[in-house]
């Protein structure tokens, strides 16, 4: 990997594709130096894959197989294929519902990347902004994280702080998170184009 050549992502979503949005517009204004070169989607009419082809970048449904929550021995190969293929070398989960499993993981080890909707390690899982909001926090935000086995427990890359106020909604917490997410993602990608992150036990420092 040469340092003046630009990152080159693979973005994994099964929905609106709103942080694939801000992470691609923020490379195409050259604030971050990395190049989207393949967008896949377990959903067939995932929004992120038409956000993909207005951008000209190469989008594909891929059948995830049998299971419902992660993919099945066979298609992991196509998956991991196609991303070898497009010569990716992060992984970029924005909103892909499925849990990476080892031959994944392996593939691209310390190369796969995602965005949760709370400040880990508060509320894994599903829903993390209802979880917050049901708690009764006054503070949460995103983070983005190195994917490793667990759910939502690998290394943390950033986090950004997101008010709770007193009229909030699931849904109204949510879009003020998701906004701090916009900001945050690009901001952590470009960290990693820069190529000079290294990570000492838990902690990701550059
Ligand atoms: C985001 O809230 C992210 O934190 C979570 O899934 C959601 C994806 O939203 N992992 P979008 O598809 O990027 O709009």
């Amino acid at each position: 990997m040469s340092e003046t050549t630009p990152l080159r992502l693979g973005i994994l979503g099964s929905g609106r594709g709103s942080n694939f949005v801000a992470v691609a517009d923020a490379c195409a204004a050259g604030a971050v130096k990395a190049q989207p070169c393949l967008v896949l989607s377990d959903v067939e009419n995932a929004g992120i894959l038409g956000h993909a082809r207005t951008r000209q970048i190469p989008a594909r449904h891929i059948p995830p197989g049998k299971f419902r929550t992660r993919l099945d021995d066979e298609a992991e190969q196509v998956w991991i294929h196609e991303l070898q293929q497009a010569g990716v070398e992060l992984v970029v989960l924005a909103g892909f519902m499925r849990v990476l499993k080892g031959n994944f993981l392996n593939a691209f080890a310390g190369r796969i990347v995602n965005i949760h909707p709370s400040l880990l390690p508060s509320f894994p899982g599903l829903e993390a902004w209802k979880q917050a909001l049901d708690y009764g926090v006054k503070v949460t935000g995103c983070t983005v994280h190195f994917v490793d086995s667990g759910i939502d427990s690998g290394p943390i890359i950033g986090q950004q702080s997101v008010p709770v106020l007193d009229g909030d909604t699931a849904e109204s917490l949510h879009e003020r998170i998701q906004l701090a997410e916009h900001e945050l993602y690009p901001l952590c990608v470009a960290r990693l184009a820069s190529r000079s992150m290294r990570i000492q036990g838990r902690r990701v420092i550059g």
